[in-house]
């Protein structure tokens, strides 16, 4: 399994934090933003990694990460997007590093307590199709929500008005070889990107779609309340623990 850190987009919620500089490159409390997504994949067992990025500063990631000695790694990936064509779209950057291999994608702005390692251990033991990571949340709308029963996934929905539920799709997504199939055949959304829950429903559609509720908890950092707020959490309690 290889890892994809999505670190690209113009990072506009943060505005005027973002107009020199990329957002994953942005402080949350002692690190850049894309330590922990990194941080993240490292501790699952994944250490062949693809940064994509984009937009502002894109250059200087390759500065900051160099090799990746800072997370043990021998080397790095970088790949660069083009323009604003959404999380699917940056995903389609990933098809030659991946080599017919699964993937796990975590988007560069999302942070974790704790890891991901039961849920990639279960991922390589369903032969397959995806895994999605759901977290109840109290502003549902700002996200993918999940509609599920009895542990199986019936819809999502990207950034519904009225949410049928609190759970939230986390931007920590698990695919075998076939998404860049279905990425290709995606069109782009009301807010013109290809949509990571277009990739997650057509799953669903194919019945390979399963789901786990992560524990501890989860943010993201791409406006500036959750930008505050993850600082704080990471400040309190540390992320990426290995014990949650
Ligand atoms: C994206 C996804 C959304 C997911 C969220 C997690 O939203 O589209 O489904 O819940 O990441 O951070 P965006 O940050 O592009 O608004």
């Amino acid at each position: 399994m290889k890892g994809v850190v999505l670190a690209g987009g113009l990072g506009s919620r943060l505005y005027p934090l973002t107009k020199i500089t990329n957002k994953h490159l942005l402080p949350v409390f002692d690190k850049p933003m894309i330590y922990y997504p990194i941080q993240c994949l490292v501790n699952a067992g994944i250490t062949d990694i693809l940064v994509v990025t984009g937009g502002n500063s894109a250059g200087h990631f390759l500065q900051l990460l160099r090799n990746g000695s800072d997370f043990g790694l021998q080397r790095l990936h970088y790949a660069y997007q083009e323009g604003e064509g959404g999380i699917a779209d940056a995903l389609k950057l990933a098809e030659s590093f991946a080599e017919g291999d699964g993937v796990c994608v975590v988007l560069g702005d999302n942070i974790i307590q704790g890891n991901i390692k039961k849920a990639v251990t279960d991922f390589a033991g369903q032969g397959g199709g995806a895994k999605i990571l759901l977290k109840e949340v109290a502003d549902p709308e700002r996200f993918g929500v999940a509609t599920v029963k009895n542990g199986v996934v019936q819809k999502i929905v990207e950034k519904p008005k009225t949410p049928e539920t609190n759970l939230a799709v986390i931007g920590i997504y698990l695919y075998d070889a076939a998404v860049f199939d279905i990425c290709r055949t995606l069109k782009p959304s009301s807010r013109g990107e290809l949509e990571i829950t277009d990739v997650n429903n057509e799953y669903l559609r194919r019945g390979t779609l399963t789901c786990e509720v992560l524990k501890g908890w989860w943010t993201d950092a791409g406006t500036f309340e959750s930008l505050y707020r993850s600082a704080t959490l990471v400040r309190e309690g540390g992320a990426n623990r290995m014990d949650v």
